[in-house]
């Protein structure tokens, strides 16, 4: 029998996983529209934008005027990223109620997102610790390559485990594990989890999944039969890492929804108007979208019966 739990909860990236890699500048009246329409579609949690250096996410350097541009929705934690003490300070001047870090579990790909070694970014992510507990904002710690780096290779269990350690030593409240460029398979995810889990009580852990190699909807699984209720996703599948060769977007927002939906899942998200959002990105940024609910429609959706069908089927009721 799949375990799988009552509900829940998902939290939007793409407005920043998946706009920071945009090449056009997406106008800050259109990512706050965006970002709008996803808590009036339901989203629980929004990852907003990211306080990061102008120089290396350029789309993103708006990240104030969209925190004060949208109109909060009660009900709805509005998230940012964070690599450093600045970001932080930044962050919680524009009033996120969360703030999201960033740190890798392979020094090659930390050296290449944030330009620091892990224990340089340790060293700033305590910092931002003491600035979140100053402004009572929670901290949720990411890490990425948690199941494999795009220069490494294999990311040993230990050195993962170590990362926590520390994140959880400098005030997490959670953990986010990042399958940064889609390596993570459902066997692994499951052996990750099974191990961490039991030795850090009272985190709450996220899956963050690019559907890279189409395994993102298959770990989630595992990490839903292990105990994991809290999963990123992105609009239309938006996405990828600026500073990871190979990286697509993240699992797409409404298959999540629609697949968690069919299986009975809460997620408390209304399909149609996420579907009408994730049309409305495709508009904003000039291209199709991965998703693919938004192309078949839900597995409710029925088509009429072909007439030489239907004259077959009566024919055979009345035989
Ligand atoms: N927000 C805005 N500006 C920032 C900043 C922040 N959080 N952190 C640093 N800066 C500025 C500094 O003030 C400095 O500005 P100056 O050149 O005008 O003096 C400049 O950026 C360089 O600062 P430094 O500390 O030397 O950083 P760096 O050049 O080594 O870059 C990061 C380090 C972390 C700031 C940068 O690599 C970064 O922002 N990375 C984010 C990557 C990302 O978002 N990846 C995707 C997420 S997975
Ligand atoms: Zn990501």
């Amino acid at each position: 029998m799949l375990r799988l739990p009552d509900r829940v909860t998902v939290c939007e990236v793409g407005t920043r996983d998946g706009f920071q890699i945009e090449p056009e500048f997406i106008a800050t009246e259109q990512k706050i529209e965006v970002v709008e329409r996803l808590a009036e579609a339901g989203l629980p949690r929004i990852e907003v934008t990211s306080f990061v250096s102008p120089k290396a996410v350029p789309q993103l350097r708006d990240a104030e005027a969209v925190m004060a541009g949208i109109h909060r929705r009660p009900g709805t934690r509005y998230a940012a990223l964070v690599p450093n003490d600045k970001g932080a300070s930044r962050a919680v001047d524009a009033g996120v109620d969360v703030i999201h870090t960033v740190v890798s579990a392979s020094e090659s790909h930390n050296l290449a997102n944030v330009n620091m070694t892990i224990a340089e970014s340790i060293a700033k992510l305590r910092a931002v610790g003491e600035i979140a507990a100053r402004a009572s904002v929670t901290m949720n710690c990411g890490i990425s390559t948690s199941f494999g780096c795009p220069f490494e290779g294999d990311v040993p269990i230990g050195r993962l485990e170590s990362v926590v350690a520390r994140l959880v030593d400098l005030g997490a409240a959670g953990i986010g594990l990042a399958d940064t460029t889609g390596m993570a398979n459902p066997r692994q995810v499951t052996e990750i989890l099974e191990r961490l889990m039991p030795r850090f009580p009272g985190i709450e852990w996220t899956l963050h999944t690019h559907d890279t190699r189409a395994m993102a909807i298959p770990n989630i699984l595992a990490a839903m039969a292990c105990g994991v209720t809290n999963f990123d996703a992105s609009i239309g599948g938006l996405g990828g890492c600026p500073f990871a060769p190979g990286a697509s977007g993240n699992v797409c927002t409404e298959d999540l929804v629609h697949c968690l939906g069919a299986m009975g899942v809460a997620t408390g998200i209304d399909l149609a108007k996420l579907i009408d959002v994730s049309k409305r990105v495709q508009q904003i940024i000039g291209r199709p979208l991965p998703g693919q609910v938004m192309k078949a429609g839900p597995s409710t959706r029925r088509y009429p019966v072909p007439d030489s069908v239907s004259a077959k089927l009566s024919g055979s009721t009345h035989a």
